[in-house]
Formats: structure tokens, sequence, C-alpha cells
């Protein structure tokens, strides 16, 4: 691996990886509930604390936006590093070993790099922009499936915006109606990878934050895919309402799946 921040930031999940391999289905760490369905263990401020350290270390000089501690470094920074210590939180909580460490670097806000590690399937999924995507270091592309009614589709229920709850669950019926199975594994950075790597056809979910989607977007788009929001336009950066996969599904997702008449006061 040639990209030296790439390296650094590869060593960074790794780090906090080992500590996430550590204590899961452990039960000896503190567990607090920041907003309803939405919960911190004190693992992930300490995961978030060594992955900061360790770039900041290598780049004083850049930013970081963490999940758990807002920013640090420096805010004023063109590179700003975006940072979720623990994406599935709730598996990890609950003891099932799927979760991931997700780091992406911004270039004056453009994803140059994305990292996500999963620890306790020693999967790690990198990209640098323009030079494509990798799992352990081997290439990985999105799936070719043209056909909707043969996909399998991950996406998530909107469980900490429950006013939204009724138009997903109208958008799900489509879903399940148009396709052949669905998946809700409880970590969007890797159904982003997943789907990167064709484990997964397409992935849409609504409510995404950066630290959520940066780095396996990123990975996902230089797998070969395509991101959009549910209105198909590239305003998912702000709504966190995303739909990836190779352009075939997308596009038969936005149009038998997705009702911009519908879901546009909601999901927009
Ligand atoms: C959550 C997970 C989950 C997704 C939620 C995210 P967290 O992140 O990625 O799969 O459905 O939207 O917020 O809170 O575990 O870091
Ligand atoms: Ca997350
Ligand atoms: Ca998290």
């Amino acid at each position: 691996m040639a990209n030296p921040m790439l390296t650094i930031a590869v060593r960074a999940a790794r780090a906090a990886g080992n500590l996430i391999a550590r204590n899961l289905g452990q039960d000896n760490f503190d567990v607090q509930e920041k907003a309803k369905n939405d919960l911190v263990t004190d693992i992930d401020k300490e995961c978030e604390r060594v992955v900061a350290s360790t770039l900041l270390k290598a780049y004083p000089k850049h930013g970081i936006i963490g999940e758990e501690s807002q920013e640090r470094g420096m805010a004023d920074s063109e590179y700003q590093w975006i940072i979720d210590p623990i994406d599935g939180t709730t598996n990890f909580v609950k003891g099932i070993p799927h979760c991931a460490v997700s780091i992406a670097l911004q270039h004056k806000g453009r994803t140059q790099l994305g990292v996500v590690f999963d620890p306790m399937a020693n999967e790690m999924f990198t990209a640098a922009r323009g030079e494509g995507a990798s799992m352990n270091g081997q290439r990985i592309r999105v799936g070719s499936l043209q056909r909707l009614d043969a996909a399998v589709v991950c996406t998530a229920f909107p469980v900490r915006y429950r006013a939204r709850m009724n138009d997903y669950l109208e958008l799900f019926h489509r879903l399940i109606d148009q396709c052949a199975d669905v998946r809700r594994s409880g970590c969007a950075s890797l159904d982003l990878c997943y789907t990167a790597c064709g484990r997964f056809d397409a992935y849409l979910e609504q409510g995404l934050k950066p630290w959520d989607f940066s780095a396996g977007e990123l990975i996902l788009r230089e797998a070969g895919g395509i991101s959009t929001d549910f209105m198909g336009t590239p305003n998912f950066t702000k709504s966190g309402n995303i739909l990836v996969g190779n352009p075939y599904l997308v596009q038969a997702l936005l149009s038998k799946v997705c009702d911009p008449q519908n879901l546009a006061g909601t999901l927009r």
C-alpha cells in the first residue's frame, strides 16, 4: 500500500479494532443512551481516542470530526478526518460480532480516503480516490446483477426517526415485493462495503450521518458502484438518505421502490 495517509488510517483502524475485539461479548463496559435508540459505551470513546491520537500523531495539523467527541485537532484545516469509532454500537453492546471502525479523510470537503475495518471478521476495506477499492489487499467490485427480482438488498429501519416509520414501511413493502430478499445488519459502513464487494446487490437507508457513510461510500464508488439519495440526486451528503448499488439496480430501485411523490416530504 503506497499511500502513506491510507497506511496511517489502517493502523488507526486496527488499533481501535483490537479494542473492539477484546471487549465484544464482555459485560464490563459502561453503556449510555445518548438519545432514544442511540447508544454509546466507554469502548466507543476509547476507540475514538485511539484513532484520533494515531492520526494526529502523524498529521498534527489535520482536523478530526468524530461521532463521540465532535472535533479535535485543527478545525480550520483543509484536511478533516471523519471517524465512527464503532459503527454498529447496538450490535457491539448485544455481543453480535458485526461492527466496524470507519475512517474517512476529506480534503476541502471531498472524500479522498476510506477505511472500514471489521475486527471480528478481520476484513479491512480500503479505497483511495481514483485508485480503486480493496478488501485485505484484494481488488473488489460491485455485483453485476441487472434483475431487481433476483437482488438481495440491505436496508435499515428508521428507529431513531419514528415519525418517518409509516412512510418507510410503505417503501419497505414495495422493496420486499420487488426484490428477492432483504437484510438489516445494524452496521451502515459494512452495508456499504458488502455492497461494494457484491455480497449485497444494493443498499438503502435514510438519516445517516457523515461518519456512518463517508468511508464506505468512497469504497463503494471506487468499486464501481453509484450512490444517490432517494430522489436520484447526489444530495445524500446532506440528507443522509442513501441508495447504492450498480447503476442498473439503483435505477430500478429509484423507479420501482422509491416513490418521490410519497417520500419527498419526509425523506428528502
Ligand atoms: C448506526 C449503524 C446502523 C444504522 C444507523 C447508524 P452507530 O451507527 O450504522 O446500522 O442503521 O443509522 O446510526 O450508532 O452504531 O454508530
Ligand atoms: Ca454509525
Ligand atoms: Ca458509532
